[in-house]
């Protein structure tokens, strides 16, 4: 492998520089994966290796970064598993019908990825040869708990009314669901890790709606069974919940090789709290990129300060690009964190 930065600094061994790349990085701020999308619909794009594979790479010609995560969508999950996935023109996902019944949850299927999810497979191949080596490639699937929000809720949500009614009315029917999302998604992530997939992140997008004592039951446990029991060789899991910074110890203590930060805590005191067991991943405010190159690459310093010396330090945003930033605000913050870090890696 031509530049392995990523994976030494999920392992927290020594690197020259910090690694980094950004979460939604194959993606519509893009120029040139507006021109692929504008000529086919997201979910043909997911389902042709070739397609996917093309703006996989993208990112790594275009802003230089030091991973490559696939080009796919965590619902596509729930899709396998019998449910309707649309993607609604700038409205975003909806699955239908959405899960409401215990006989809603009898007839969702068990996923043999290698058939159900033979796309995915194909396209991790295909993405593996078209990055001969360059850079390591990120698998990822969504969280059971953020994967049944979609699913429950029938697409987005800003209330999460029907999910967490069911969790306080109907606990052993949501328990159920959340059990077969479970043995899915880890079989999902051992079948993205054989077909050549070097790291795995798993999505908890929706953990931070949780209270602590909910947020423990419905969320991180089911991600601490996935993680436990994963035959995931020597690739690095990344544990993503975002607005869940009250439970940085725990999920560094569930397995995870790396926490994933979002942007509204101090990647420093992170690091006390989450101690050397574990790397840390983030975690510069998406928004952050609306502003100039200057101001850009001071906030970068400073999250490099926090941070401090020493390996184990991933550097990304602390969620998904947002989709009008300007590729140049990319480029400067990759520019950035190769130009400042090695100062921290003497
Ligand atoms: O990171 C990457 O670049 C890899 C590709 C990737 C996509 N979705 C492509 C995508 C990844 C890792 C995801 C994960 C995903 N999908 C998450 C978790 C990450 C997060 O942001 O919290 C979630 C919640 C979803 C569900 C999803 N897919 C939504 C809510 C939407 C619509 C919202 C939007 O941004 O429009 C999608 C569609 C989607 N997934 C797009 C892309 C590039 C936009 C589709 C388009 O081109 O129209």
């Amino acid at each position: 492998m031509t530049n392995d930065l990523f994976l030494r600094a999920c392992r927290r061994q020594p690197v020259e520089r910090t690694p980094v790349w950004i979460m939604r990085q194959a993606g519509r701020y893009l120029p040139e994966y507006r021109a692929v999308r504008a000529r086919h619909d997201f979910l043909t794009m997911c389902k042709t290796p070739a397609i996917a594979a093309e703006v996989t790479i993208q990112p790594v010609d275009i802003i230089g970064v030091d991973a490559a995560i696939l080009f796919s969508d965590i619902l596509v999950v729930p899709e396998a598993m019998g449910m309707q996935l649309t993607m609604v023109e700038s409205r975003g996902p909806r699955l239908d019908p959405p899960v409401r019944s215990a006989d809603d949850v009898h007839a969702l299927r068990e996923v043999d990825p290698e058939k159900g999810l033979r796309f995915v497979m194909d396209a991790i191949a295909e993405a593996r040869r078209g990055l001969n080596g360059r850079v390591p490639l990120i698998g990822f699937a969504g969280s059971p708990w953020t994967l049944a929000s979609y699913m429950i809720e029938g697409g987005g949500s800003k209330e999460f009314k029907n999910i967490k009614r069911m969790m306080l009315d109907e606990p052993e029917l949501l328990t159920k669901l959340l059990e077969l999302l479970t043995v899915n998604i880890r079989r999902y992530c051992e079948a993205q890790i054989a077909a050549g997939v070097q790291a795995i992140q798993i999505f908890d997008t929706w953990g931070g709606i949780l209270d602590p004592g909910h947020y423990r039951k419905f969320s991180l446990d089911p991600m601490f069974e996935i993680v436990s029991r994963m035959q995931k060789g020597d690739a690095p899991v990344i544990v993503f919940s975002k607005g869940a910074s009250h439970a940085l110890g725990e999920i560094a203590a569930i397995g995870a090789d790396v926490v994933g930060l979002d942007w509204t805590v101090d990647i420093g005191a992170a690091r006390s709290t989450t101690g050397e067991g574990v790397a840390l991943q983030g975690n510069l405010d998406p928004s952050f990129l609306y502003a100039s190159p200057e101001n850009i690459r001071k906030e970068v310093m400073s999250i490099l300060r926090r941070f401090g010396p020493g390996p184990g330090h991933i550097f990304n945003l602390g969620h998904g690009i947002l989709p009008d930033v300007p590729v140049a605000s990319a480029i400067a913050m990759v520019r950035s964190v190769h130009e400042e870090s090695p100062a921290f890696h003497r």
